[in-house]
């Protein structure tokens, strides 16, 4: 039985052993997948411990990632743009790789969703390490432009700084957000204090697409706001189960079959 794990602090909540259990068991694989509490002060413990009593591989979430980044000894190219790591692969060598998958699951779970991102213009909400971590998928299917804007001007401004050689890419304030667009990406964390960015009225580009990173019941604050201006509304549920398929495949060199195990999710959400 090879082992895998989610680290995180708190960990309890994680749907992450679910997703994994399912997509498991599409094949027959016979793997073990838990969650794990990591302390806040060694998270590079957690994960030897884990190599140690035979782990071949891991998630990381919440506040691990820039730890997880740090340990790694080889990082693909995208975990080192994002400067955060959620999956975790004990090479046969017995060194550490370092991914992140997040960025791919947006990606995957807009375009299941019929999203064009090719010549779209793309505005995303929030400047921090969710944000950071999408950046290079995004801009690699090319949009017309994409802007970041966060709260904390200066954030955004930096991060747009360090993606421009990728793509189109500028930063600022919501206060300098004009124009319309096609698809709006909240990636703030805003939602979770039921809290809606100030954004203009006339934002939305006829047909826009409305994406909120978090999940939950019901759809969140900013995802009522855009329904009402006419937005074709989606929110992070299926990014969670993408990126997982996406660590899944790093690890078992299989693509799992997501519509299955997300529908079920979002039956007991
Ligand atoms: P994460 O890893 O989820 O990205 P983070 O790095 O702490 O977490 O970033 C949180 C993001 O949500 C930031 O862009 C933050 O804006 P600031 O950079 O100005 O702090 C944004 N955010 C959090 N609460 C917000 C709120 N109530 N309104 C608007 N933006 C908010």
């Amino acid at each position: 039985t090879d082992r895998y794990c989610v680290f995180g602090h708190p960990v309890g909540h994680s749907k992450s052993p679910a997703i994994h259990a399912a997509f498991a068991d599409q094949a027959g694989d016979d793997i073990e997948y838990v969650a794990i509490e990591a302390p806040l002060d060694d998270f590079a413990g957690a994960w030897r411990r884990f190599v140690a009593e035979g782990g071949r591989g891991a998630n990381v979430t919440v506040p691990f990632k820039e730890d997880a980044f740090h340990l790694c000894d080889t990082l693909s190219e995208r975990a080192r743009r994002a400067g955060a790591v959620n999956t975790l692969v004990l090479g046969s060598n017995g060194l550490t790789y370092g991914d992140t998958t997040d960025g791919v699951g947006l990606v995957r779970d807009l375009k299941r969703h019929g999203v064009e991102l090719t010549g779209a213009r793309i505005l995303v909400l929030g400047a921090g390490g969710a944000v950071r971590g999408v950046l290079e998928p995004l801009l690699a299917e090319e949009p017309a432009g994409l802007r970041v804007a966060n709260r904390t001007a200066a954030k955004a401004e930096a991060l747009a700084a360090d993606f421009r050689d990728l793509g189109e890419i500028v930063g600022g304030g919501f206060d300098a957000v004009e124009g319309a667009y096609d698809l709006v990406i909240n990636g703030t964390s805003a939602s979770l204090a039921g809290d809606l960015p100030p954004l203009p009225d006339n934002l939305l580009a006829p047909d826009a697409s409305a994406y909120d990173m978090m999940y939950g019941a019901e759809p969140t604050v900013f995802l009522r706001w855009a329904a009402e201006r006419g937005a074709h509304i989606v929110d992070g549920l299926g990014m969670l189960v993408e990126q997982a398929a996406e660590s899944f495949f790093q690890w078992r060199g299989r693509h799992p079959d997501t519509a299955p195990v997300l529908e079920k999710l979002r039956q007991v959400l």
